[in-house]
């Protein structure tokens, strides 16, 4: 293959910034557009001078000039279009989360074998630079053992547009944890090397968008006045198998000093590491004085940092995968026990 021709289900807030990525993929053309809104769709199309608008996403999958589909609509019709796509012969870069549930998940994998198709999950912050030198640092035992990691993400009001599909537990499926939470842990357990949970206790509160407060700028679909039932600040602890624990905190909306506060934080027997920026923290040997290092030096393999660039290289030339439906199915399960100890006040073993 010569050249990757995409199609895009969605038109919205972030299919535009995918949109200028690919464009700076030599060897990728964007030929196809698709989205309910004939508003966004002619929008993305102008911008993009892309050559085909389509009303459904059946007539974008029969086209026969498009090879790859990128979805980036409401999570709830993640699977299902992600399963028609592959089943249409199309690779499918999915936008994040992976699913409503793993088992959704489940059923997405499944089809991704039967049909051969390359699938990969848009979990954007992996490809960071500073992400790629600490899980470098990481694979090559700088850390020593990690037994315990912090990840969160609070922001003062960043909840994306009231009113729209993000709010809404039926299209959305859950709140902050689903929407940046599900960065930050996935960034966690990818730095850590670590895809192994057996617990989960979690909990979940609604306590800003639900009074209409807390709004940020995300979101570009239309406000309508549907309901808000989905958290704004999550928690998570989770045991992994070899005894670590992962500490999740996530905010769209709370009482802080920062607007916008994020971090992945490593704790490991020889050293300890933080994402934002990268920095190592550790005793050096020599003259044994503690050292924080603030311009770590590891490799970042994966110079393009870049999902669609690693999708398409994939496809084009054989790049490995950054991510895999199966680490993702890892981090929805981890989701659906979040939810399930909120509801019961327990630990839930996976
Ligand atoms: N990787 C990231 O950092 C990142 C950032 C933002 C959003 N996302 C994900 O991307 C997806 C879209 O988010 P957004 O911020 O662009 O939302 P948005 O509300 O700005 O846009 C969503 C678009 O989907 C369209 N749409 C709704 N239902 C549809 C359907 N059934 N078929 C076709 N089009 C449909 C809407 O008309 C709208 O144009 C979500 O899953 C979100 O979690 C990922």
């Amino acid at each position: 293959m010569e050249t990757l021709r995409f199609g895009f289900i969605g038109a919205g807030r972030i299919s535009s910034s995918s949109a200028k990525s690919l464009s700076n993929h030599e060897r990728c053309r964007l030929v196809a557009v698709q989205d309910l809104s004939q508003e966004r769709r002619d929008a993305l199309a102008d911008e993009f001078d892309i050559k085909h608008r389509f009303e459904t996403a059946d007539q974008l999958f029969a086209c026969e000039e498009v090879d790859a589909v990128y979805i980036a609509v409401p999570n709830k019709f993640h699977a299902e279009l992600t399963i028609a796509a592959m089943q249409a012969g199309k690779h499918v870069l999915l936008e994040k989360p992976f699913a409503m549930t793993a088992a959704e998940g489940e059923e997405v994998i499944r089809v991704a074998e039967q049909t051969g198709k390359a699938l990969t999950i848009g979990m954007n912050q992996r490809y960071l630079p500073d992400a790629q030198k600490i899980r470098s640092l990481v694979a090559n035992g700088a850390l020593g053992e990690i037994y315990y990691a912090k990840a969160f993400w609070f922001r003062r009001e960043g909840i994306p547009k009231l009113g729209t599909w993000f709010g809404n537990k039926a299209l959305a499926g859950a709140g902050a944890i689903n929407d940046i939470g599900v960065h930050l842990l996935d960034l966690c357990l990818h730095t850590m090397g670590n895809f192994d949970p057996v617990s989960v206790f979690g909990t979940t509160y609604t306590k800003f968008g639900n009074r209409g407060l807390g709004e940020g700028g995300w979101g570009i679909s239309d406000a309508t006045d549907i309901t808000f039932d989905v958290d704004d600040l999550a928690t998570a602890m989770i045991r992994m198998s070899n005894g670590a624990t992962v500490n999740l905190e996530v905010a769209w909306a709370a009482h802080l000093e920062e607007k916008n506060r994020m971090n992945v934080e490593l704790f490991g027997t020889e050293a300890g590491a933080s994402l934002y920026p990268a920095k190592l923290y550790k005793r050096d040997p020599l003259d044994a004085d503690y050292r924080i290092v603030e311009n770590v030096a590891a490799d970042v393999p994966l110079a393009h940092a870049d999902r669609f660039h690693n999708f398409a290289n994939h496809l084009l030339d054989g790049e490995p995968l950054l991510v895999t439906p199966q680490q993702a199915l890892v981090v929805q399960r981890i989701l659906d026990a979040v939810a399930e100890s909120c509801r019961t006040g327990k630990a839930v073993e996976l």
